[in-house]
């Protein structure tokens, strides 16, 4: 199965070893140059991802392999690893463990997350990221579809195509970049810091906290010109910093404001700053918007308990408010609110949901 062959117009120097794999499904969402392959390795007898990046989208065969080597040398429980790096005529395929539940993208267009499971993803995320950070490496390109989510249910950063080696004045060149997450400071200059990745862990974040919907409109609505949306960003209108859902606690949001903040000077010096302030926030942990039909449904679940509050829109001003208590449903609070303090009344409905 595994035949050492030499092989002297390609590398005349190395052995140059066979390796078979049986491609089974794509499996990529988007990229550019590359596509991302469910394969069947039979040497190791296990289905691998295989990236395959075309050779043509490379300047020169010097930095074929620097995606495989730069993931190779940030090895981190938070980080996906390389399993091995390989050529074919045509392409550079990086091998890497399956993740069957996909990436935080494909998680937020199912479902909306608890505060809890926010900062539980923000802390997986954040570690990775400080450890590409401690190896004078910038990612430039975290976004919820380059997080993956492993079976245990933790986040690692995928997907380092971007990332580059900052110097010694902590810059580093980045001419390309994803437009939705672009810095409003790479408007401007072309070299850029760590402080870029704070600032789009600000909107992975972000997107976290909002309507799946919210960023990708606010985002179809300025995608003007790239001046327009510069000063969007810099009068902080892009993103809209109050579109965060109702059960985000108003010290997270400040979190997020402060890695959004246009100026990188006043974005956090590092992640480590952004952990510090996240592991302190202890409120309303457990609730979550579901799907429904009309109105708006949370569910409540933590320690046995469950509870479910339901927002009926019964007029332009009034709402009501229902919240049902345990699996038989019980009614335990039916409130009608007029409309401008719904806000208010449901955060304070979630932090008291300890003594419902
Ligand atoms: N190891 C993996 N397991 C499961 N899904 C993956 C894996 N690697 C990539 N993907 C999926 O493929 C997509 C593209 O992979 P990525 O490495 O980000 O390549 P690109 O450079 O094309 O963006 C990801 O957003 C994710 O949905
Ligand atoms: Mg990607």
């Amino acid at each position: 199965m595994f035949e050492v062959v030499k092989k002297t117009e390609l590398e005349s120097n190395f052995d140059i070893a066979k390796l078979g794999f049986m491609t089974k499904s794509e499996i990529g969402e988007e990229g550019k140059n590359s596509k991302t392959y469910l394969v069947y390795d039979p040497q190791l007898d296990t289905e691998l991802v295989l990236k395959k990046i075309d050779k043509k989208s490379f300047p020169d065969s010097l930095i074929y392999f620097k995606e495989a080597r730069i993931v190779y040398s940030a090895c981190h429980q938070n980080v996906v690893p390389v399993q091995y790096a390989c050529q074919t005529e045509d392409h550079i395929c990086l091998a890497m463990p399956y993740y069957k539940k996909g990436s935080l993208s494909q998680l937020l267009n199912v479902k909306t997350l608890s505060v809890g499971e926010i900062l539980r993803y923000s802390l997986h995320i954040l570690s990775g990221l400080h450890y590409i950070h401690y190896k004078g490496l910038v990612h430039f390109d975290i976004k919820p579809s380059n997080i993956l989510i492993n079976d245990a249910n933790e986040a690692l950063i995928a997907d380092f195509g971007l990332t580059e080696k900052i110097d010694q004045d902590g810059l580093a060149n980045k001419d390309v970049l994803y437009l939705k997450h672009m810095p409003p400071e790479r408007f401007k200059v072309d070299r850029l810091s760590k402080s870029a990745d704070i600032y789009m862990f600000g909107l992975t974040l972000y997107r976290m906290c909002t309507d799946k919907k919210t960023f990708q409109e606010q985002f179809e609505e300025v995608k003007l010109t790239h001046h327009q949306i510069c000063q969007l960003m810099n009068e902080k209108k892009f993103p809209d910093r109050s579109a965060y859902q109702a059960h985000i606690p108003r010290k997270l949001k400040k979190i997020i404001n402060k890695c959004l903040e246009p100026l990188p000077a006043n974005r956090y010096k590092s992640v480590l700053g952004i952990l510090n302030e996240l592991s302190s926030i202890e409120d309303n942990l457990w609730w979550r918007k579901v799907p429904t039909n009309t109105g708006e449904k949370w569910i409540y679940e933590h320690n046995e308990k469950i509870l479910e509050l339901i927002v009926e829109y019964t007029n332009q001003e009034r709402t009501q408010v229902l919240v049902l208590k345990g699996k038989s449903k019980k009614k335990i609070l039916n409130e009608t609110y007029e409309k401008s303090v719904l806000l208010d009344n449901l955060y304070k409905l979630f932090i008291s949901a300890d003594e419902l």
